[in-house]
């Protein structure tokens, strides 16, 4: 994942302004200790609770988060500035174990540690995946609907530059009157009219797609991010800004970690799990609080942070956590367990062009002064403006050996991603391009390293073990390879840089993939939703946690498959929903 915005080298310090707000850092200035919910995690699901829950002025709200506040963190609020946030403050930083898929490589694996969580970290990349995604969630499980749960988050804007936007997305499939600001790019690049003429050429798998977030991904578009006004737009800006951190029923405790869910009482001899215990992060052995929710207690601590915090309270397989010396309190042998996320490659191609373009240090000082002063500018964007979608073809030899993992035929199974030329408004030295496996089928695993709250459990995505994996990547080069034939590149002479070998040197491929393979930093499935009576899975279609009450866990980690894409707008459509399933069953 480090390589996605790789062309963002900008060594900007972290500037932190202290902010006047409402946010509370220390248990002792809580105004009271009862609540009616508490969310464990502030990030891109539980900020949306926080959100929802507070709607109802009696309903009393607490958020306990790890990180500190998002207010005033200059670089997260920059889109172009990305690339700065990993290994930073506000990033857990974690990795994971040694992948054999990977010849034996450790991942890093960036996860938001801050108010706004990955969403406010991340690529800002807007992609809702397919209906079919959302068809697969509600059939027998979660019943989500697109676009009704999604379209309660997106707030439609056009960008900062005001350029016409006219044929670059299809407004019939937005809303302007929701929460987190969508837009397309404000920030042209020179390789766009090449990506777009090309798919001109070529069409089929590479046709021209209006608009992706349609329902009907298939095809090259112009990508959508949540930036508004040229600023980010994170679960933190649009669901807990001013007016909302604001209410006087919702309290936002940043700075604090959640070690441990503890059995309050026992209704039928069903373990009641609605206390929380948590720690100041900078005193930790200092002050041990505990907090229980009248009604319910929500984990919203993300894909690592739930099943870490579940596996810490006894609640997985109660063999597993015996033998780190916790005390069992739910069996549940799904925690940890089917975790997924989608293989990442990046592939840099020389233009042959006007040797080697590097934005020097004083064009990225005239580009900062221009978002300063306008929000417009390249870095107002990420670099991406298009997406590509395509799908292994249906005659493909590989189907006769497996099953296509995909939820349907509007569906696919790699992206494309287009980065055009460092930033740079003119074509740059190179053109950078992200494939990515979208529907992986091997399953990985989180588990603990020790009872230590602040360890980092081992987290093994298990990358490349399945052969489908990579007969997906390798189909993923040869049909980037392809497109790159089209005449539109001609007068780009592209030439890749560690160029991949070629498509009948298999070996070499497999070789290539499993040493420059990396994370698309989309993983799900550690606390997954199962059908009510299955024999296995962590919570119900209703997030409730199964052989328990008053838990329920809302955010990446329920999803029991990745949807096709990129997973915030997915994870919003959750959250949205979880709010929903929630507020009819209190109100
Ligand atoms: C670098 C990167 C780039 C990405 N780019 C994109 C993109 O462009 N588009 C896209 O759609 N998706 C992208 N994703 C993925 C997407 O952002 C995530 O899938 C999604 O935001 C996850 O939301 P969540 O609510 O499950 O978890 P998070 O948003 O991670 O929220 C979890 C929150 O819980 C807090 N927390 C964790 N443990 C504890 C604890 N014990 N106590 C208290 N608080 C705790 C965390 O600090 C965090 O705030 C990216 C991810 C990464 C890492
Ligand atoms: C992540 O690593 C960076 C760089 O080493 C460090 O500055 C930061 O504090 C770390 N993040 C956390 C949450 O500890
Ligand atoms: C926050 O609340 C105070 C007092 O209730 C009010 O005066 C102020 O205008 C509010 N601020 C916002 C941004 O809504
Ligand atoms: C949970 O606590 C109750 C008492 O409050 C006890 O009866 C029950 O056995 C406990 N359950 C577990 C699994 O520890
Ligand atoms: C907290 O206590 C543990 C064990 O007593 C110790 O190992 C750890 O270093 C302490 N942490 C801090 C931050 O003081
Ligand atoms: C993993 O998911 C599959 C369904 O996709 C299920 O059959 C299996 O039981 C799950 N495994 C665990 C340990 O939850
Ligand atoms: C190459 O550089 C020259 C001079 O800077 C510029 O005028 C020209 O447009 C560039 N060519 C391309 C294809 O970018
Ligand atoms: C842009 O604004 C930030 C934050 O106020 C400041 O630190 C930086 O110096 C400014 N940069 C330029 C080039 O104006």
């Amino acid at each position: 994942m480090v390589t996605f915005f790789c062309v963002a080298t900008f060594l900007l310090a972290h500037v932190v302004v202290p902010a006047s707000s409402v946010l509370l850092d220390s248990f002792s200035a809580l105004p009271r200790t009862e609540y009616d919910f508490v969310i464990v995690g502030g990030g891109n699901a539980g900020a949306v609770l926080a959100n929802r829950l507070t709607e109802y002025s009696r309903w009393k709200v607490l958020v306990i988060e790890a990180g500190p506040t998002n207010e005033n963190v200059f670089n997260s609020r920059v889109p172009g500035l990305v690339a700065t946030l990993q290994r930073s403050p506000y990033d857990w930083n974690y990795t994971t174990v040694p992948q054999p898929g990977l010849n034996g490589r450790s991942i890093l694996i960036p996860r938001g540690h801050i108010l706004g969580g990955t969403s406010s970290i991340n690529g800002q990349f807007y992609t809702r995946c397919s209906s079919s995604d959302y068809d697969r969630l509600a059939l027998n499980h979660l019943s989500l609907v697109l676009p009704a749960d999604e379209s309660q988050a997106e707030r439609w804007t056009e960008p900062a530059d005001g350029h016409d936007t006219t044929g670059e997305y299809d407004p019939r499939f937005h809303n302007k009157n929701g929460m987190t600001y969508v837009s397309v790019s404000g920030a042209p690049q020179a390789v766009d009219a090449k990506v777009l003429e090309a798919s001109k050429q070529l069409g089929g798998d590479y046709a021209y797609r209006l608009d992706f977030n349609s329902g009907d991904s298939l095809g090259i578009g112009w990508v959508q991010l949540t930036v508004g006004h040229g600023e980010r737009s994170s679960s933190a800006t649009a669901y807990l800004g001013p007016k909302y951190i604001n209410r006087s029923n919702l309290h936002v405790l940043v700075g604090h970690q959640a070690v441990r869910v503890l059995n309050t009482t026992s209704r039928g001899g069903v373990p009641s799990l609605r206390t929380v215990r948590f720690v100041k992060k900078t005193e930790p052995n200092a002050s041990v609080h505990e907090v229980t929710a009248k009604k319910e207690l929500i984990l919203s601590a993300g894909v690592i942070g739930t099943a870490q915090l579940l596996l810490l309270s006894g609640i997985g397989d109660s063999t597993e956590v015996r033998s780190k010396g916790i005390e069992p309190l739910v069996n549940l042998p799904s925690v940890g367990k089917n975790v997924t996320d989608q293989p990442f490659l990046a592939l840099q191609w020389g233009l042959g062009i006007n040797g080697t373009v590097t934005p020097s240090d004083a064009l990225q000082q005239q580009w900062l002064a221009q978002w300063n002063e306008t929000r417009t500018g390249p870095l107002s964007s990420i670099g991406h403006n298009h997406l590509g979608w395509v799908r292994i073809p249906d005659e493909s030899p590989v189907w006769s050996q497996y099953e296509d993992p995909s939820s349907g035929r509007n569906t696919p199974h790699i992206e494309f991603a287009f980065n055009g030329g460092a930033f740079h408004p003119n074509p740059g030295a190179t053109l950078t391009t992200v494939l990515i496996g979208l529907q992986p089928v091997s399953r990985g695993t989180l588990a603990l390293n020790s009872a230590d709250p602040f360890e980092h459990p081992l987290l093994d995505l298990a990358f490349l073990d399945s052969d489908l994996d990579l007969y997906t990547m390798k189909y993923a080069i040869s049909s980037l390879r392809r497109f790159f034939k089209a005449p539109a590149w001609d007068d780009y002479k592209l030439s890749p840089i560690s160029p991949p070998p070629d498509e009948d040197d298999e070996e070499g491929l497999t070789e290539y993939l499993r040493n420059f393979g990396d994370s698309a930093a989309h993983a799900v499935g550690s606390a997954a939703m199962s059908a009510k009576n299955a024999p296995y899975g962590v919570v119900d279609p209703d997030l409730k946690l199964k052989k328990a009450t008053g838990l329920r866990v809302v955010d990446a980690s329920i999803m029991p498959y990745v949807t096709a894409g990129h997973t915030q707008a997915p994870v919003y459509a959750i959250a949205e929903r979880a709010a929903d399933l929630i507020k009819d069953s209190w109100k």
